[in-house]
């Protein structure tokens, strides 16, 4: 049975959701994660909601069989298209990433005009704009798949002539509309943040969905009793325990499963997450 001291689930189709990983630690620290990166499977973006819905669950399992007390998808495409499914056949709180980048948008747009990029499955979907006319009837939602920006930021160019070039391409489309407000909705995107914010410009305000969702955890948490605080835990042991406790909960705080493709997987997760030691295990997630 997942108790408060069990680790958080999070997933996504490969490296992109440890942009949310970054921030459930930042907002989170004395949380354990769990997390399963899709690599051997990776993109979903193009992929049918059979298929994206099919991989989530395998991943699912995977990560109740860890007995994770909570999971966070943290992929846009699984979001958009599998979470309902999910959340149907777990009994384990879940989140993903769209609602929350959904109420940050509504909230902050100024003339109504929202702009949302993503994979083609996502934007396809219409559910982010489906949220934030719920929340905030009077908006407009333009979506434009940008579906050459995840392989770039794959690849490491976030910061090359090409990339900008692609990204100008893109979002022409959307600088005519008159957005003032633009949804990052793919994982990637928050790592190619100042390519975009260049070139939509100084009065778009760009909203990355990572951060809201470490929020939207954090309360699912309190109302679930489950959240976990190392100060609460601490000052119910004895001493010595609390040293061995200690220890082993730094060694096993982060974990992290990919199902190809480890090494380059670690050389990724180091660029995005500064802290000392990663490794990442591999897992047949077809056996899920
Ligand atoms: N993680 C996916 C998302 O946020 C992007 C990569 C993919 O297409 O699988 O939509």
């Amino acid at each position: 049975m997942a108790d408060k001291g069990s680790p958080i689930g999070v997933f996504d189709s490969g490296i992109g959701g440890l942009t949310v990983v970054r921030e459930i630690m930042r907002q989170l620290p004395d949380e354990k994660i769990i997390y399963f990166g899709d690599t051997a499977r990776v993109p979903y973006g193009n992929k049918s909601q059979e298929t994206v819905t099919r991989y989530s669950e395998q991943i699912v399992r995977f990560l109740e069989a860890n007995q994770v007390k909570a999971i966070v998808v943290a992929c846009n495409t699984a979001s958009a298209v599998a979470l309902d499914e999910l959340e149907k056949k777990s009994d384990i709180p879940m989140i993903g990433v769209v609602k929350p980048g959904a109420k940050v948008a509504a909230d902050t747009t100024r003339n109504g005009k929202i702009g949302i990029i993503g994979t083609e499955v996502t934007v396809s979907s219409g559910i982010y704009s489906r949220y934030i006319t719920k929340l905030n009837h009077k908006a407009t939602v333009i979506g434009k798949a940008c579906p050459l920006f995840v392989p770039l930021v794959e690849e490491g160019l976030l910061h090359d002539a090409v990339t900008d070039e692609i990204a100008r391409r893109y979002l022409s489309e959307l600088i005519v509309t008159g957005i003032d407000t633009l949804i990052l909705g793919c994982t990637h995107y928050p790592l190619i943040r100042s390519t975009v914010g260049k070139i939509m410009g100084e009065k778009v305000t760009l909203v990355n969905p990572a951060y809201e969702t470490a929020m939207e955890l954090k309360e699912l948490l309190v109302r679930s009793r489950l959240l976990y605080s190392r100060n609460e835990t601490e000052s119910k042991l004895p001493n010595e325990t609390l040293h061995a406790n200690e220890m082993a909960l730094e060694e096993d705080r982060y974990r992290f499963y990919v199902s190809d493709g480890a090494e380059k997987f670690k050389k990724f997760a180091a660029s995005i997450i500064k802290y000392g030691f990663l490794s990442a295990k591999i897992v047949n997630i077809e056996e899920y």
